[in-house]
């Protein structure tokens, strides 16, 4: 028996670090998707292999070590934890090895939610595999507890696309709501290689509001205001204003400090080859940013290209799917 199961990435459109306290966010699964297979194996052994990044993992089942093992790897961590979980729920089955091999088409640390989308695969293959009978807000429910163990912290928003595909706002109260976007959302990625991780750079902005708070917490609410203002421009698509808004969410992300020279570049850039909207997406510090530019893709496509790695992504409505042969 073969199973696979495909999630998956996100962008986030606005509100990213004010989400942390407590503000609201817009962010849409795209079309980069982490798959994954699972087969059953003879012998007690979790075999990893995650195509083109040269990377395999093995430890055996029936006595995982607590330290040393090739599964404390970056993002093999989410696969272990998720097999760790479905266990859990499933304390009867007799442990038998498996082979696993990811594919995975985003960059990984790279604000584009590699992490929750293997675990949302990973929890939904295992759950077909062990007959878990998980229901799909369940997937949601533990991948997002995945992600806390292996993470200490996280917010909801990646592991809930993953699971569900679609465009979200996630609302003051936490709630996701699901956002009727009807076109196609064309974006463009330009990527660099992050210098710090998501936790280094919440601190980083958590340093300025202690120390400028007066300063920094308008800067908060100004992105508050934004994202409302986005979540109509995105329902009616009024492409202009989303843009424009995008461009009012970057300067405000350069504010708290997480802009980079290379980031900067990236965006201006993208604006002058004819982007409507660019700004940082994530937690910034090198990582990512997204091009608005319905009409002008290619272009913009080109000129971020001659600077950095540069992609165009799309919003996916579809979210987890497994597959049994
Ligand atoms: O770059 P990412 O995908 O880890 O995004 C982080 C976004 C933050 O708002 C900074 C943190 C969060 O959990 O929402």
């Amino acid at each position: 028996m073969l199973i696979t199961a495909s999630a998956p990435g996100k962008v986030i459109l606005f509100g990213e670090h004010a989400v942390v306290y407590g503000k609201p966010a817009i962010a849409v699964a795209v079309n980069k998707k982490a798959h994954l297979t699972i087969k059953e194996r003879q012998d007690s052994k979790l075999k990893a292999h995650i195509k083109g990044l040269d990377i395999n993992a093995s430890l055996d089942l029936e006595n995982i070590p607590t330290i040393n093992h090739e599964f404390q790897r970056g993002i093999l961590k989410y696969v272990l934890k998720s097999w760790e979980i479905i266990q859990e729920k499933q304390k009867t089955v007799p442990v038998k090895g498996l082979d696993i091999i990811l594919n995975i088409e985003m960059p990984i640390g790279a604000g584009l939610g590699s992490s929750a989308a293997v675990t949302v695969a990973t929890l939904s293959a295992l759950n077909k595999y062990y007959k878990a009978d998980l229901e799909r807000d369940e997937i949601a429910n533990l991948a997002y507890q995945v992600e806390l163990k292996v993470q200490g912290a996280a917010s909801p928003i990646d592991t809930t696309l993953s699971t569900y595909g679609g465009a979200i706002y996630l609302s003051t109260n936490r709630k996701a709501e699901k956002l009727p976007v009807k076109y196609e959302l064309p974006l463009i990625i330009g990527h660099t290689p992050r210098e710090g991780n998501t936790e280094e750079l919440i601190r980083i902005v958590r340093k300025r509001m202690e120390k400028y708070p007066n300063s920094i917490k308008p800067i908060f609410e100004s992105i508050e205001q934004v994202t409302m203002e986005a979540r109509e421009a995105l329902l009616e698509g009024d492409h202009e204003k989303l843009g424009e808004l995008m461009n009012i969410n970057h300067g405000l992300l350069d504010a708290l400090g997480v802009s980079t020279p290379t980031l900067s570049r990236m965006i201006y850039q993208a604006r002058e080859a004819g982007a409507l909207g660019s700004k940082i997406t994530g937690a910034g510090g090198g990582g990512s940013i997204i091009a608005y530019s319905p009409g002008k893709t290619d272009e913009v496509l080109q000129e971020l290209g001659k600077l950095e790695k540069a992609f165009q992504i799309k919003l996916s409505e579809e979210g987890v799917t497994t597959n049994i042969q």
